[in-house]
């Protein structure tokens, strides 16, 4: 049964400065992913607090949303069968260094904290997080 779904992802501050943005955009498409909505903006430390808020008890919250709010960034909604899961593949391990060969982690990636993407981690939030960004 055909199962379309959207999932949100970002190019975070350390790829969009290397200039990453079209390659990484050029990977989801020979994908198969659509990218359905996309903006480059750059935020407020205190906006990626509010879109990382489940990560707030964590040691590194602080770290992750200045980081995120460091420089721009490219948001963007991707539609594809069961995005959700397919994304998470082709981004690979959230760290770098366990990411498997052919990942966009594995290849770009320079730590577990500029890990070059972020995607939703599940349908859910994958909804909460599209919103966040493009509800208007
Ligand atoms: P991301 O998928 O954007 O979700 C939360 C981010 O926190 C994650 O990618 C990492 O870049 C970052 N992070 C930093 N330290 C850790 C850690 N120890 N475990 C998980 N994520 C971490």
């Amino acid at each position: 049964m055909s199962n379309l779904e959207q999932t949100l992802s970002i190019i975070k501050p350390d790829a969009v400065e290397r200039n990453l943005e079209n390659e990484i955009k050029e990977i989801f498409k020979n994908n198969g992913f659509l990218i359905v909505k996309e903006k480059k903006i750059q935020i407020e430390k205190s906006e990626a607090e509010k879109f990382y808020k489940v990560h707030e008890t964590k040691p590194f919250y602080s770290d992750l949303c200045a980081y995120l709010s460091s420089g721009p960034i490219v948001v963007m909604v991707l539609e594809k069968e069961n995005s959700v899961l397919a994304n998470r593949e082709l981004m690979g391990a959230t760290n770098p260094k366990e990411a498997k060969e052919g990942t966009i982690r594995k290849r770009y990636g320079i730590s577990i904290d500029k890990n070059s993407v972020h995607g939703s981690d599940s349908v859910e939030n994958a909804k909460i997080e599209i919103d966040f960004f493009f509800k208007d």
